[in-house]
């Protein structure tokens, strides 16, 4: 009786002991789950201040190198905002940040805008060698310079049939592109002429000097670009009007509704549109034009984007 007791008791013994066991292998399993769980970054953006949807967004949208960086800072809402922006640029993320923060009122897509197009400085200041092999993007505007003996190449005169003055020139694409541009116009009855193309750093020169004469720094800045600055140096500009039209009135004239609705089909571009002063750094132009290609032409035109934020997104982009 006392032998089947003891047997009894032993055998409790083992059943406790495989318990004790088995919880404590659940516990260590489960401790090892909690300890690998907080190592996600899941876990640490989440526990950095990050809620849960942008925790996914930024896990779906960034590289494990990138996810460090971002623990490293304080966590801010605003950065997956920024990034699911357009025209977002990786380089620009604490320049975004920085402005936003003093500037809260302005929208975050015009945040993004303005710093990619570097309309935060003020204009002029250490400008860059515009980029010559760029060809029809080739940009320049305040920041992107070109050299005082850039001549444009492949330049061609135009025939008097398609503008006023003496023999002003174009490269030859931007020409013939003007040329299937000027003949659709025609067809509908409208004469869309050439006043200016292609000038010369000394051609700019004095014109920008001239008007500094009449109008003093700031609005001849407004109006008129600096010498190595104008794009009418690239030889991929032009100024247009037409019959009985001055740069004033032109856009009250039906040529300029038709360049509206069809300018990009062949290329071109309203270079300095109206309430896009703060991006370009120019007023507005109604009748100044930019040869980009077709394609570039049509994105612009479609999104309603100037050419700077254009090149600093689809040409520089974060590299
Ligand atoms: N009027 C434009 C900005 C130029 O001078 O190139
Ligand atoms: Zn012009």
């Amino acid at each position: 009786m006392a032998k089947v007791k003891l047997k009894k008791r032993n055998i409790s013994i083992a059943i406790g002991c495989v318990v004790v066991l088995v919880v404590l292998i659940i516990g260590l399993f489960r401790w090892k789950q909690t300890l690998d769980y907080q190592k996600t970054f899941e876990y640490r953006l989440e526990n950095h201040g990050y809620s849960e949807e942008d925790t996914a967004y930024l896990i779906e949208k960034l590289d494990e190198k990138e996810l460090e960086k971002l623990l490293e800072k304080e966590a801010d809402e605003n950065i997956p905002k920024f990034m699911k922006e357009s025209y977002y640029l990786k380089k620009n993320l604490e320049k975004y940040l920085a402005y936003y923060q003093e500037n809260p009122e302005k929208s975050l897509s015009d945040v993004v805008a303005i710093i990619n197009v570097r309309a935060n400085e003020d204009w002029y200041t250490d400008p860059v060698e515009a980029d010559t092999s760029k060809e029809n993007l080739l940009l320049v505007n305040k920041f992107h310079q070109l050299s005082k003996d850039f001549e444009a190449p492949d330049l061609e005169k135009v025939k008097n049939w398609y503008a006023y003055g003496d023999d002003p020139m174009l490269r030859k694409e931007a020409y013939e592109k003007f040329i299937d541009l000027f003949n659709a116009a025609k067809e509908d009855g409208l004469t869309i002429i050439i006043s200016s193309a292609y000038r010369d750093y000394e051609y700019q020169d004095k014109l920008y000097n001239d008007y500094l004469i009449q109008l003093g720094q700031k609005k001849t800045d407004e109006v008129a670009a600096r010498p190595g600055f104008s794009e009418h140096q690239t030889g991929l500009t032009v100024d247009v009007t037409t019959y009985g039209a001055n740069t004033e009135t032109f856009e009250t004239f039906e040529e300029f509704t038709w360049l509206q609705n069809h300018a990009h089909e062949y290329g071109f571009i309203l270079r300095y549109p109206k309430d896009k002063e703060y991006l370009t750094g120019y007023g507005y132009e109604s009748w100044h034009y930019r040869y980009v290609g077709v394609e570039a032409a049509t994105y612009i035109y479609e999104h309603n984007i100037t050419f700077d934020e254009y090149y600093a997104y689809f040409v520089e982009g974060d590299a």
